[in-house]
């Protein structure tokens, strides 16, 4: 029998992100080859904005995906979210030159209040989350602080960029493939103080630093340039990362929906008793997928003092974001 489509619902779709995660939504990169996709996409209810939004679903049509069953274009949070089994919240300010993901809170905190109540109102029961736009752990927490239906479990934020980027640092330093590395963990915050857990991760099963015997390196060189990649792709492309961020969201849907034993890096609700987080902020840790949507945190990975010290700065980031955004909890 046909499998019924996965209705997706994707915010800022007429954005750069969404121009190169549309159409693999549409090939079926994220839920397989047999499984139909409804595209459900929302814009701003600018003239503009959805305009350029009906020029994306018209080269949609022009790929005569077979699977993209149908597309969906609106300025209505009611229309997008409706029946929703996924809402991938991508829509919101990127940030420009100098400045750091925070400094958009105020901006786009806002945002993230009526897209938590309506996805709580109107999508599916089975409905899951993923939060991109920036900064988004902070985004996450503001929308599933407006849920009553849904769990806060089903709300998560995107660092598998990170995540991604800390794979190819390590590889290229160690001149083994990518499928060599497993086990590496983001901590915290999408942003510089995200703590890459080199110390945990193994290279062909041994520990990154029994290969890597640079360990300045591993402290010094690849802490900074995974957790400062960001900028360096908006110094460089004059504009924030675009494809790889689509690619990294793919991985994150397709990690949560796949049960497996294998460790992701995904920003979850903290309840107080993982690695030192404060209970209610949304934080990095090591997961694996339990049953499809569903992550249980994997509590059994020890930390030395310099990596204490490196959770604990993003934990008190994190806590000072929440503090910066305190009205918008409801
Ligand atoms: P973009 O400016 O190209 O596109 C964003 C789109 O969102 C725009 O078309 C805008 O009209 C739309 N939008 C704004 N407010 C909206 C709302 N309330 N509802 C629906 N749509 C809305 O930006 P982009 O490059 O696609 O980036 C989008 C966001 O993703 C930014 O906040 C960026 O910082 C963030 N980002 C996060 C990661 C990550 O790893 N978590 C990676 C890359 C980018
Ligand atoms: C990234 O990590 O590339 C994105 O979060 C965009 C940014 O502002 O750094």
């Amino acid at each position: 029998m046909a499998k019924s489509a996965v209705r997706v619902a994707v915010t800022g779709a007429a954005g750069q992100i969404c121009y190169s995660l549309l159409p693999r939504i549409a090939n079926g990169d994220l839920f397989g080859k047999d499984t139909p996709v409804i595209l459900q996409l929302l814009e701003v209810p600018f003239e503009k904005a959805q305009a350029a939004l009906k020029g994306v679903a018209m080269e949609l049509d022009d790929c005569a995906f077979p699977l993209l069953q149908d597309i969906i274009c609106t300025d209505q949070q009611e229309v997008a979210f409706k029946d929703a089994n996924w809402c991938l919240l991508v829509g919101s300010k990127p940030r420009g030159p100098g400045m750091e993901r925070a400094d958009l809170l105020k901006d786009n905190g806002k945002i993230f209040i009526g897209q938590g109540k309506t996805i709580d109102a109107v999508a599916a029961d089975d409905c899951r989350v993923a939060v991109v736009g920036n900064p988004c752990n902070t985004n996450c927490m503001i929308a599933a602080n407006q849920a009553k239906r849904l769990g806060k479990d089903r709300f998560t934020a995107m660092t598998r960029l990170d995540q991604n980027r800390a794979y190819t640092q390590i590889a290229r330093k160690a001149g083994v493939p990518i499928t060599a590395i497993h086990d590496l963990v983001i901590y915290g915050n999408h942003s510089p103080t995200m703590y890459s857990d080199f110390a945990n991760a193994k290279i062909n099963g041994i520990p990154v630093p029994q290969i890597i015997t640079d360990h300045a390196w591993l402290k010094e060189t690849l802490l900074p340039t995974v957790g400062k990649r960001g900028a360096a792709i908006i110094e460089a492309r004059g504009a924030s990362s675009a494809c790889s961020a689509a690619n990294a969201l793919i991985d994150h849907v397709k990690a949560l929906s796949t049960v497996s034993t294998t460790l992701h890096s995904i920003a979850v609700y903290q309840d107080g008793k993982t690695y030192g987080f404060a209970e209610g902020i949304w934080a990095s840790v090591p997961v694996r997928t339990t049953a499809p949507g569903t992550v249980a945190i994997d509590y059994s990975f020890t930390h030395d003092e310099f990596a204490k010290a490196k959770i604990k700065a993003t934990n008190d980031e994190l806590v000072g974001e929440r503090d910066t955004v305190k009205e918008l909890l409801g």
